[in-house]
């Protein structure tokens, strides 16, 4: 039975131009020219404040400096690290100007944050298994909007993991929608497979919702979850 730690790194995408300035320059060329394809300024500003900091970031764990840093793409477009076997795995979310990254050893890792907001009409309906539609309509209408969003991040933060993003499909497999979160069922996986993955859900901040979903996860073995916040007055953490 071992420890696995992963650690959740939260930071605002809003930064002054200087800042924005510092943390591009540690971008490749192929992420400036991307970062130049946004059409509008805060677009851009959110790229490069995500991108720049999730290469800041890595480089603690890789200790290489930033801009040396050079991400694979799988054929979902899910970066990761190139080139070093001892490299950690990662996933970057990123809403309503807030980032989230989440790093640990070993294992293929997801997340997503969303900021809750009205529901609109058929979402559940086009993205959701009828399993997840059916525990949701079962809750009292005040807590619908919160299970909602647990759904939607447990979902995404699984797809995420995989690395199809959306060419996942949706239906096939079911989340928990309580408080505690978990992968229930996924179509044609077996009981001993679907043990191996975790999940976890966490409050990025008040009024957002995120799920970190983890798989090859040897039964047995413990998820350890520390959280790093970015405040004016720098980084703190929290287990
Ligand atoms: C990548 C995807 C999975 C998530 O996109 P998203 O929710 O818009 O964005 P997030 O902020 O959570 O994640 C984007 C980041 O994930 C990473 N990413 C990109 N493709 C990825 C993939 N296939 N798998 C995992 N991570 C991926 C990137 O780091 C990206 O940020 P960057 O481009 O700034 O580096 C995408 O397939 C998508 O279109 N999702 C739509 C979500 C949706 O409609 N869900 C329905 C409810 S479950």
């Amino acid at each position: 039975m071992a420890i696995i730690d992963v650690d959740v790194w939260i930071w605002p995408l809003q930064s002054g131009p200087e800042e924005c300035g510092r943390l591009e320059s540690h971008l490749s060329g192929d992420e400036r020219q991307r970062a130049d394809r946004f059409l509008a300024a805060s677009h851009r500003a959110d790229y490069i404040v995500g991108r720049g900091r999730l290469r800041e970031i890595l480089s603690t764990y890789t200790h290489r400096p930033p801009q040396s840093l050079h991400f694979t793409y799988g054929s979902g477009g899910k970066p990761g690290l190139a080139g070093h076997a001892d490299d950690p795995c990662f996933n970057l979310s990123h809403s309503s100007g807030l980032a989230a990254l989440a790093v640990t050893p070993a294992h293929p890792i997801g997340v997503d944050v969303e900021a809750e907001r009205p529901i609109k009409e058929n979402i559940a309906e086009r993205f959701f298994s009828a399993a997840e539609q059916r525990s949701i309509a079962a809750l009292p209408a005040a807590e619908q909007t919160a299970a909602f969003f647990r759904c939607w991040t447990r979902k995404e933060a699984f797809v995420k993991a995989v690395g199809d993003g959306l060419n996942f499909p949706l239906a096939t497999f079911d989340v928990a929608i309580g408080p505690d979160a978990a992968v229930k069922r996924i179509a044609g996986v077996d009981e001993a497979e679907l043990a191996q993955w975790r999940m976890f859900g966490f409050q990025p901040r008040q009024g957002m919702a995120g799920a970190i979903a983890l798989s090859g996860v040897p039964c047995g073995d413990t998820i350890r979850a520390c959280y790093f916040r970015l405040s004016p007055a720098g980084w703190s953490s929290e287990t």
